[in-house]
């Protein structure tokens, strides 16, 4: 049987082999999805085994994802933009290639709430490997704005520089942010120590679409925040979850599941439908 595993450490947490198994059972592909937690120095050697065994594919999650970019044989374009692999697929002549489809399963996303992209305002908060992942993606639907704030605003600086050649994108210091958005992302790891960017609340208006691309069994700090502002509005993280992984099994399988009623799945299995 074909096998398929996530790399990550801590990994135990993760939902990809719930999704996977998911996935191939409703597309009747005959795979094994599991999972692989190596020390950090030695995630090297335990990819290689795992492709010399006979491994067909493989995710990659923190913290391996940068690691990872410098491991593969070959990248795609927008792994290549991305700066970090979190898919890596052996192809039939051997090669090992490294995808990244965080940036196509967050548009994805999007779209499947019904946002429409071309002409949006959007804002994006955080200047780190997710918001990476997710510029050239966002720029290839031709939102009308697209303005990134982060902590450090040098960081936003660069990463604005460094995608420009794809689109309008500018960076902003939060202070300075003005103006109304339509859509506004929350790339940033505050959650993960109960923080919130420092955003101020007249940003936030009844008709814009707030998305985290964090997630968990109850709002995010980020989205709390926003209902509180009066936003309708509001996404988390595990539709992407989702989605980037529907876009790794077609990279895989060459057919593309459906994502809704595994994502139901999902959150009832996270106690959250
Ligand atoms: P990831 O790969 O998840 O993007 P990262 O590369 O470490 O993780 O980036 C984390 C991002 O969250 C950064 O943009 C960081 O801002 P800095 O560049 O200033 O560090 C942002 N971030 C983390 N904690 C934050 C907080 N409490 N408030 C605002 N931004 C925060």
């Amino acid at each position: 049987m074909d096998r398929y595993l996530v790399f990550g450490h801590p990994v135990r947490h993760s939902k990809s082999p719930f999704i996977h198994t998911l996935f191939a059972r409703q597309t009747q592909q005959e795979l094994e999805y599991g999972l692989a937690e190596p020390a950090v120095d030695e995630f090297a050697d335990s990819l290689r085994s795992f492709f010399a065994e006979g491994g067909k594919g493989c995710n990659v999650t923190v913290p391996f994802k940068e690691q990872t970019f410098a491991l593969v044989d070959r990248l795609s374009p927008r792994a290549k933009r991305a700066g970090a692999v979190n898919t890596i697929k052996l192809t039939d002549d051997g090669v090992l290639l490294g995808d990244n489809t965080d940036g196509a399963g967050l548009v994805a996303d999007l779209k499947a709430h019904g946002v429409i992209l071309t002409g949006c305002r959007i804002l994006l908060l955080g200047a780190g490997g997710a918001a990476r992942g997710a510029l050239a993606p966002l720029l290839a639907e031709l939102p009308s704005e697209l303005v990134i704030a982060n902590r450090t605003h040098a960081k936003a600086e660069q990463l604005a520089a460094e995608f420009h050649d794809l689109g309008g994108v500018m960076a902003q210091r939060y202070e300075l942010l003005e103006g109304v958005f339509d859509l506004i992302i929350n790339s940033t790891s505050a959650s993960l120590q109960g923080e919130l960017p420092p955003l101020a609340p007249a940003l936030i208006h009844a008709d814009i679409a707030i998305y985290d691309m964090m997630y968990g069994t109850s709002d995010t700090p980020f989205i709390g925040w926003a209902r509180q502002q009066g936003a309708c509005q509001v996404m988390d993280g595990l539709g992407m979850l989702v989605e980037q992984a529907a876009e790794a099994f077609t990279v895989w399988r060459g057919i593309r599941p459906g994502t809704q009623q595994v994502l139901r799945e999902l959150k009832r299995n996270l106690g959250t439908l």
